[in-house]
């Protein structure tokens, strides 16, 4: 029955992407009598204001030179550090590379929170020789994923401050992790929050058997595929085996910066590097969190500080190696070109999930409200499919980049011919 039930879901999720192409024809057909209705009206305008005005990095070249191709990718998702927003760039740069994705085999995750194998990708799309990027959430076991991507992958991923990290964690989880819901209903009774119920004795809703609790303590050593329940001998050496295999682990606290290094590693400039942030909660579903509160995550996810702290140290060793200063004007030059990107982009933003088209609707969970962003309405064709990439939430990219859905129903985007629906 396990079979029938992962078949099941398999064919829920195919059907999801059909659906998703329904929206998609519609919206770009409505797109397209709209422009009719006003051929005279389009004049021819460049890509991205930002992209005409040269200007120089401190590597001295013009972002228009060609840059190499990026080697192969293979970015860890963390859960709740801002990697939405990452992830969104590595789609829209492995679009213009024509990069092969190694996607899950079904739905947006590797079978997740089951640690990672090599059979959870998808076929490599015709044509490609090798995986060039994956992105999507798994719970790592480097070994398996070695077999997945080229020898020359350049692994990197994004860590928080894990107090913010786990806060986030459990107010978008708190229905779906077990120990989180335990904690709710409790806290329903006593009529205070469910954050501070479960932390006043986080082990008597915690059952350490219960794989879906993973994210319940220490998430981001549980993503890592550390052991995230308690500290013992060898978790020193399953860290300093991240630390070899990652050559960047970006601080979400230090987003920008963390994106130079990252061009700088990849050959990247500044108008790949631009983004907007994604998959970010409203004002209101962010809890303000007291001392003793603070002190009560930092202990409870003990693993994730250390983790955080080590990696914190590394980050800056590496930004000193690339010069604090050039850092900090790279950083400045990146908000440059990111924020005119969003000024061509965007209309509004923090735009609550119910005035939000399906397109650009981020997925919402029972216990927080997620926030998208409304484009602009006189966009030309090419900056429509360029802005509409930039604030896809990651669901509708992994569907329609997936199966190069979206690829073909955007205009202005050359589509790709490894369409490959399995029978
Ligand atoms: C530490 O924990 C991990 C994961 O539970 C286990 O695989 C490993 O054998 C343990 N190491 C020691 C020295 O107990
Ligand atoms: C689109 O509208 C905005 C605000 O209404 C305006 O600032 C911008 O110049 C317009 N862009 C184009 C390409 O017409």
């Amino acid at each position: 029955s396990e079979m029938t039930l992962l078949w099941l879901s398999r064919q829920l999720w195919r059907h999801r992407v059909k659906g998703l192409l329904v929206t998609l024809v519609k919206r770009t057909s409505h797109e397209d009598d709209r422009r009719a209705a006003a051929t005279t009206d389009v004049r021819p305008i460049p890509e991205d204001p930002g992209k005409a005005r040269p200007h120089t990095s401190t590597r001295g070249h013009p972002t228009e030179s060609k840059r190499r191709r990026p080697p192969p990718l293979a970015f860890l998702k963390i859960h709740k550090t801002g990697s939405s927003t990452v992830q969104n760039l590595l789609f829209r740069l492995g679009e213009k590379e024509k990069a092969a994705f190694a996607f899950p085999y079904y739905t947006y995750q590797f079978a997740y929170p089951e640690r990672f194998r090599s059979q959870f990708v998808d076929e490599l799309p015709e044509g490609a020789a090798q995986f060039d990027i994956l992105c999507s959430h798994m719970r790592l076991d480097l070994a398996q994923l070695r077999q997945v991507m080229p020898q020359n992958t350049v692994f990197f991923t994004l860590l928080r401050d894990p107090v913010r990290t786990f806060e986030s964690v459990f107010s978008y989880f708190t229905a779906t992790v077990p120990a989180f819901a335990q904690a709710k209903a409790a806290a329903a009774v006593a009529r205070k929050s469910a954050l501070s119920v479960f932390l006043e004795s986080p082990e008597s809703f915690w059952d350490p058997g219960e794989i879906r609790n993973g994210l319940a303590k220490n998430p981001m050593c549980f993503d890592l595929g550390l052991n995230s329940q308690g500290w013992n001998a060898s978790w020193p050496e399953d860290l300093a085996q991240l630390e070899d295999a990652f050559q960047l682990v970006m601080i979400a606290e230090h987003f920008d910066e963390s994106l130079v290094l990252l061009g700088a590693l990849l050959g990247l400039d500044h108008e790949d590097l631009a983004y907007v942030r994604l998959n970010a909660r409203s004002a209101g579903s962010v809890a303000t969190l007291d001392e003793g509160t603070v002190g009560r995550l930092r202990s409870w996810n003990a693993l994730d500080v250390l983790l955080y702290d080590f990696f914190l140290q590394l980050f800056w060793e590496k930004a000193e190696l690339y010069g604090l200063d050039r850092l900090e004007r790279d950083a400045a030059l990146l908000r440059e070109a990111a924020e005119r990107l969003r000024q061509t982009c965007v209309a509004r933003r923090g735009v609550p999930p119910g005035d939000l088209e399906d397109l650009l609707r981020p997925w919402q969970t029972d216990t927080a409200t997620v926030v998208g962003y409304e484009l602009r309405a006189n966009l030309s064709q090419q900056q429509q499919g360029r802005c509409v990439r930039l604030t896809l939430p990651e669901l509708q990219y992994h569907t329609s980049a997936g199966k190069n859905l979206l690829i073909a129903n955007i205009p202005g985007i050359v589509r790709h011919s490894n369409v490959h629906l399995r029978k």
